[in-house]
Parts: structure tokens; sequence; C-alpha cells
């Protein structure tokens, strides 16, 4: 007998009778590939009644519903209870993503690790470590209770039936790449593989009350069904950014039902397993150059906390008649334009010169308020004059040269102040509603010419 099979979108999990080049619901070209259909049908359905059938249920009004206020518990890192919105959620399924070494597994270690601590019955479950493995991690961070237990299996019947034997109140499956379920032909990995277990994994969730870590590999082909349909079903997504020649790692929500997603957590990798960050601003600032042209700091805001970084700039006559430009941690268009405000508005010929930027320890920002201190850095190089160091700079830049206010100003002084830096400039409008803090001064500002004014005299 011939098996019937269907084909799905490895992007979104779309599913059709045919092949198809291009997904038409996620638009994505040759993405579809074929797998055993029929099964995945019924798990879908499965999933949305909750695997337990149900006569017609009664809708009902808020006002019914019991406000029982959720479960959270600590996971022993406050970098990750914030960005998890305040701790675990019981019942909840927790998704973190990120390229392969960055770290995932020797973070749920380490949370499982604490939980264990607290008193709590914690399963690890691993499908790509022997248990000699992680026994050679976990000796690298600290001793263990022995309320965690470890798992090597990739069976996920195995796995419900030792989760409903052995009852612990948290469970991670790394990864969810290498899980599979025996009801279904394709291979681990696979589109239909990675959402039924998903499926099996949130019934366990929200049936028991566990609390789930899911770990999920990022491939940039997307050959292997990635995470981008696990995110549609679990509850949060984390993911775990950083580049693996720098030490430090910013784990930051995409998706979270339980908190909100501009949060994001700072950490260091550690020859014992992976330390917070708790004050980033001073990481960030360490070993910076004192008395060197085209180093500002700026400040940017990282969901309701402040980040100061160094931005640097270096800029020289271009030898040949194209001038190269790259960026680094910022957007290269956006340096672009920065330039050709420069160029058009303060008269400067950035068009002869060459220009690279950088924002120093490897860190990714892409707010508008970094505008400043870009420019800032450019003016420093370009004039070889530079900026007294203890002076921060923040504000967005207009096409017209002008300095518009941003968010959170005050936040940004004071941690500017908590840092000892003494003087602040920033947008002017801004300034009039801003309760300056002791111990610095600060500067409104309208136009770059006005920062050009102040600084570069
Ligand atoms: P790992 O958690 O295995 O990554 P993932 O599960 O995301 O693939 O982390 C692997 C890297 O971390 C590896 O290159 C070694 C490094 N590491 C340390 O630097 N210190 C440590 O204490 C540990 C456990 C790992
Ligand atoms: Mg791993």
């Amino acid at each position: 007998m011939k098996k019937a099979t269907g084909f799905f979108c490895s992007e979104c999990g779309y599913e059709s009778a045919k092949w198809m080049g291009q997904c038409p619901a996620c638009k994505a070209w040759n993405t579809m590939v074929e797998e055993p259909a029929g099964k995945i049908r019924s798990a879908r359905g499965a999933a949305s009644s909750g695997g337990a059938l149900r006569s017609a249920p009664q809708p009902v009004s808020l006002d019914e519903i019991p406000m029982g206020g959720e479960e959270r518990f600590s996971t022993g890192f406050s970098e990750l209870d914030r960005v998890l919105g305040g701790g675990t959620v019981a019942g909840s399924m927790v998704l973190v993503g990120g390229d392969p070494g960055i770290g995932k597994s020797t973070i749920l270690l380490q949370v499982c690790r604490n939980f264990a601590a607290s008193g709590k019955r914690v399963l690890y479950v691993s499908g790509e470590e022997s248990l000699k493995q992680i026994k050679m991690r976990a000796s690298r961070v600290g001793s263990l209770s022995e309320k965690l237990k470890f798992l090597c299996e990739t069976n996920l019947e195995t796995i419900r039936e030792v989760i409903s034997r052995e009852k612990p109140e948290i469970a991670v499956i790394d990864s969810i790449q290498t899980m599979y379920c025996e009801e279904i032909a394709s291979a681990p990995g696979s589109v239909g593989q990675v959402r039924e277990s998903t499926n099996i994994l949130m019934q366990i969730a929200k049936g028991s009350g566990i609390a789930v870590f899911i770990i999920g590999h990022v491939t940039k082909e997307g050959q292997v069904a990635g995470p981008r349909v696990l995110e549609h079903m679990v509850d949060t997504v984390l993911y775990f950014e950083g580049e693996r020649t720098v030490s430090y790692r910013v784990l930051r929500a995409v998706k979270n039902r339980f908190g909100s997603t501009n949060e994001i957590g700072v950490f260091e990798m550690t020859g014992e397993g992976l330390k917070e960050v708790p004050n980033p601003s001073e990481y960030m600032l360490e070993g910076r150059p004192v008395g060197a042209s085209g180093a500002v700091v700026a400040c940017s805001m990282e969901g309701t906390r402040p980040i100061l970084l160094e931005v640097q700039a270096l800029v020289t006559e271009t030898a040949f008649g194209m001038p190269r430009r790259t960026a680094a941690g910022i957007d290269y268009n956006r340096v672009n334009l920065l330039m050709a405000v420069l160029e058009k508005r303060c008269r400067l010929p950035m068009s002869h010169y060459d220009a690279y930027v950088n924002v120093a320890g490897g860190m990714r920002m892409n707010e508008p308020a970094m505008d400043l201190a870009v420019v800032t850095a450019l003016i420093s190089s370009f004039r070889d004059i530079p900026v007294e160091e203890h002076t921060l700079l923040f504000g967005e830049v207009g096409l017209s040269g002008e300095v518009r206010s941003v968010s959170m100003a005050e936040y940004r002084v004071r941690e500017a102040a908590k840092l000892g830096f003494t003087t602040c400039i920033l947008p002017q409008s801004c300034l009039s509603r801003l309760k300056v803090p002791e111990g610095i001064r600060c500067i409104g500002v309208s136009t770059v010419n006005e920062v050009i004014q102040e600084l570069f005299r």
C-alpha cells in the first residue's frame, strides 16, 4: 500500500497536497518538503482540543474565570527571570534558540541546577550528549543536587512515560531536533517530527503543569525544520545570541505570553559556565581608550534598562575614487545616512573619506538614540579632536541635521551619572522635561552644528 504523503513548508508549516516552488502562506521559495501526511493532520486536531475530547463546550465571560495568580518560580538568574517576565510560569513552554555552541545546554544545565538546589524535582533529557559528556559539563558548573535527574533518550513516548512516573516540576529537552515520535515516519528534525514532538510536549506541559524548556537549533539554510514552526506553538521564545569569539552572550525574548519582549539578559561565558552581568554598561566600557579621537560613549535602551556603549569611528582620506564604509554593531545604511547629513548640513566633505564605524564589545544596537554618538564619533575622528572622556551623548539625528528627542531620557542620564560621567549632551526637547541628577551637567542641543560648537570649537 502506498503511504499518503503531503508537502509541508519547512519555514511556516503550511500544508499542501502537491509540491509548489513557493509557499503560498509565507512566500518562501523552495521550502516545501514531502512527508507522510495523515498522522500529522490528526495530531494537529488533538493539539487544539488539548488532547481530550469534550462535547461542545460553553463559552464563558471573563468575569466567570477565577483569577488564580499564576505560579512563578525563580530560575536563580535574575537576568533570565527578567527576560521571562518575572520567573518561570508553571505549565509553560519556553523555547531557547541559538547557534550551535553558543551555550544553550550550559545555561539550561545551570538553570536546572538552581531549580534543584531550591528543592524542585528536575528532569534533563538530552538527545545530543551522552551521560558522560553531561557529567563533564556539569563538573565545570559546580555541584549538583540529587533532585536533578538526567536521561539520555530521543523517543518521546519513552520520555512521556518517564515524566509521568518521575513527576518532575521542570523538564528540559535538549534538543527538539533530535526527538522523534514513532508514529511519524519521517526523520528526526523534519517539520512533521518537530511539530508532533512539540505537540506531545505541550500536552505534557499543559496537562500536568510542568514547565518545559526546549532547546532548538537555528540553521541558516533552514534545512532542519527550524524553530520557526515551533515559535507559533510555544508560550515563550528566547534567543541566545552573541559571537563565539567574544565572551558575553545576550538572551533576548522574541515572543512572550507572560511578559514583555523588549528585555534582554546579559551573560558572560567563563570557565565555570555562564555568569550574569548585572551591570552591562561597566562591562561594555571596560578598557576603553582615553584621549583617543573618534571614540564616544552613547546610551542605548534595551527594554527598561539603559546600556552605555562606546561608539568608535575612523575617518581617513580615500585612496581610490570610491570611499569605503563599514559598520559593525550598527546599521550600515544608517551610517551612510548620517554621513550624508554631515556632508550637507555641516559642510564636512565626507564623500572624500573612508569611514569605519564600530560599536565596541560586539554588541548590536539599532536604536535611533545612538545617532548623535555616531555623528560625534565621525566628526571627532575627522577633526582628530578627542571628546572629553566623561562625556556621553544620545539623541536621534534627522535629515535636516536636527537633534530629535528620544524616550526615557531620565533613565539614561541617571545611568550615566551613576557610572561617573560628568557631562551629558542630549536633545534640547528632552532636557526641558528632565530632572537632572546630581553630579552631571546636561547640555541640550537642537542641531548637529550645536554639538560641533560645543565640543569641537
Ligand atoms: P553549549 O552549551 O554546549 O552550547 P550549545 O548547547 O548551545 O550548542 O556550549 C558550548 C561552548 O561553551 C563550548 O564551546 C565550550 C563553552 N563552555 C565554556 O566556555 N565554559 C563552560 O563552563 C562550559 C560548560 C562551556
Ligand atoms: Mg547543546
